[in-house]
């Protein structure tokens, strides 16, 4: 290991009292939080099977009377006195870890709840047209059967098709798609003063179209997508590959596990997806689509992990490292969801014993407890000892300098597991929020193409080593750190994190340039609040937000009057 790595020195610290609200959360979580969330994903796929029993031909129309409800009140408001605009949905629901806390500035509420259904599955074009509440467990039990997918499914039921457009989403087959706002053909979105528009690559709208991702909806409202699907096969054969080595050692495997350095493409895998589990070892997985008949065949291995009593599917992965190489088949709607019941790993810390065989059989078909209600139960105490005390971020750098991001995270935070996940950076004709390394093509690295730079996901979600060890450890600082981290390497930090970053920070490691000029072409100044403000940690008042829209107006006519 190089000295780079090298750990800092830390204290022990004190226990407080917050350590034991921590500590006996799990009663909470085991007798409210899990059998209230039980209940309310029953009422949700209740209410998803109400809309599967409509016509496609009803749901459009319903659709249709709906965005007139949202124009007409957004018609009726008056930008000066009713404060700015947000969907009416709870802050607490949202996956996202940061509280919404704009949502305290004064606000008028539209309400979207009634968008929540697919609109229309083409099996000609290959696309869905689907409202932006879909989740992505909705979605997969309706195209999974008819053997066909969106091409990048996120893999946590909960996410919406909203939030991983206006944000960001991935999976495993991102290397191949891009990430999930790549895959949307068209979108139709409602401006602030009530304009219905549907935006799309190259028609007039383009610009808006390319900058509503990594917008967490402050250009418009998202009422449908249409997304391209792919066809898919009944399982996923995956192969189990562990690795040991230096942190750069296993960067190196897990790149060569997906992107073959001859460039063949018959090499390249449906899906991939890479578990650091220490600073040496890690297992790499990469899966193909297979027949059920294939899947059947005398001596394959069958794995249905979407049972509720099967070991996690993290930890099941990590058997390689003392089992050497393996292969499965895995239903392929179990395999997109694989990571929901443990919440990737974050279900442990919620509940330790919940991985137990005796948890999982008596109890595992409660998982996972609704993330918007471990929000709502946490109360401020918790929430900003998670804070602290926890990371969840994803680093999302270039595939050439994982090994790097690797040695930085240990230092920084020792945290383990790691998730890796490869997508494409797609070169776009115009300056997205987001965009690969300027001239990255002339080093024909590893993974590049001449239209897309490689990138990866580094997903770093779990308690620090030394929060583990009981020492001392500043979770904004490191946070800090990352943040600068990544400004400097060209990468970038998803937007539901909690972010450190200050606005002039924000705007350095995001181009700002067109989404400001969409803000403005479209009406979104005053009216909705800016990306930076939604996303800032803390709260925020609405002259606060105002004052610094203000300033935002100023500097644009300044450069409009000097362009003149
Ligand atoms: C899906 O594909 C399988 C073959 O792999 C086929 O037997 C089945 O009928 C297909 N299902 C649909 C709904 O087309």
């Amino acid at each position: 290991m190089s000295d780079l790595m090298e750990e800092p020195l830390r204290p022990k610290r004190k226990k407080v009292f917050v350590d034991y609200l921590v500590q006996f959360r799990w009663i909470v979580v085991i007798f409210l939080v899990l059998p209230v969330s039980f209940a309310l994903y029953f009422m949700i796929y209740l209410g998803d099977v109400r809309s599967e029993l409509k016509s496609f031909k009803r749901r459009q129309m319903e659709h249709d009377e709906n965005v007139e409800k949202v124009v007409t009140r957004l018609r009726s408001r008056d930008p000066r006195k009713d404060g700015l605009l947000c969907t009416a949905r709870k802050p607490y629901i949202a996956v996202s870890l940061r509280n919404a806390d704009y949502k305290r500035a004064r606000h008028f509420q539209v309400d979207l709840s009634s968008f929540r259904n697919i609109l229309d599955i083409d099996r000609e074009k290959m696309t869905a047209i689907i409202e932006p509440l879909v989740t992505m467990g909705q979605i997969t039990r309706v195209t999974v059967p008819m053997n066909l997918s969106l091409a990048v499914v996120a893999e946590f039921d909960d996410l919406t098709v909203g939030g991983l457009i206006n944000g960001y989403g991935i999976e495993g087959s991102s290397h191949i798609y891009g990430l999930f706002s790549d895959t949307v053909v068209s979108m139709k979105l409602v401006l602030a003063d009530g304009l219905v528009v549907r935006a799309t690559k190259d028609n007039e709208y383009s610009d808006l179209f390319y900058t509503v991702p990594w917008s967490q909806g402050t250009l418009g409202f998202l009422v449908s997508a249409e997304i391209k699907l792919i066809p898919v096969k009944e399982y996923m054969k995956l192969t189990y590959n562990p690795s040991r080595g230096t942190l750069q050692e296993l960067a190196q495997a897990y790149a060569d596990s997906f992107a073959p350095r001859d460039g063949d493409p018959a090499k390249i895998p449906d899906f991939v997806e890479g578990m650091i589990y220490s600073p040496i070892e890690g297992v790499m997985m990469t899966g193909v689509y297979a027949s059920k008949e294939e899947a059947k065949m005398t001596g394959n291995v069958i794995n249905n992990q979407g049972w509720w009593f099967k070991p996690w599917f993290y930890q099941h992965a990590q058997t390689a490292l003392k089992r050497g190489e393996f292969i499965e088949y895995i239903p392929t709607r179990d395999y997109y969801h694989r990571h929901t019941r443990s919440i990737y790993w974050e279900g442990k810390l919620i509940l330790p014993f919940s991985d137990q065989w005796w948890f999982r059989w008596g109890f595992g078909w409660l998982m996972p407890p609704k993330i918007s209600l471990l929000k709502a139960t946490q109360g401020d105490k918790i929430r900003n000892y998670y804070h602290d005390m926890h990371i969840i971020q994803d680093l999302l750098v270039p595939l050439h300098k994982v090994g790097d991001v690797l040695e930085f995270i240990h230092r920084e935070t020792e945290v383990y597991p790691l998730w890796l996940c490869p997508h494409r950076l797609f070169v776009l004709p115009v300056n997205t929020m987001i965009k690969p390394e300027i001239g990255f093509e002339v080093h024909n690295r590893q993974g590049d193409t001449p239209y897309a730079q490689m990138f990866t996901d580094v997903g770093v979600y779990y308690a620090p080593g030394p929060v583990l060890r009981g020492e001392v450890f500043d979770g904004c600082q490191a946070a800090k750190n990352i943040e600068e981290w990544l400004i400097q390497n060209h990468g970038y930090q998803p937007q539901y994190a909690v972010s450190e970053l200050t606005e002039k920070n924000f705007w350095r490691m995001f181009d700002g340039d067109l989404y400001e000029r969409c803000r403005r072409k479209y009406g979104a100044i005053g009216n909705f609040m800016s990306v930076y403000y939604k996303c800032k940690k803390g709260k925020k008042t609405e002259k606060e937000v105002l004052e610094a829209e203000q300033a935002i107006a100023e500097v644009a006519e300044l450069a409009e009057l000097e362009d003149q």
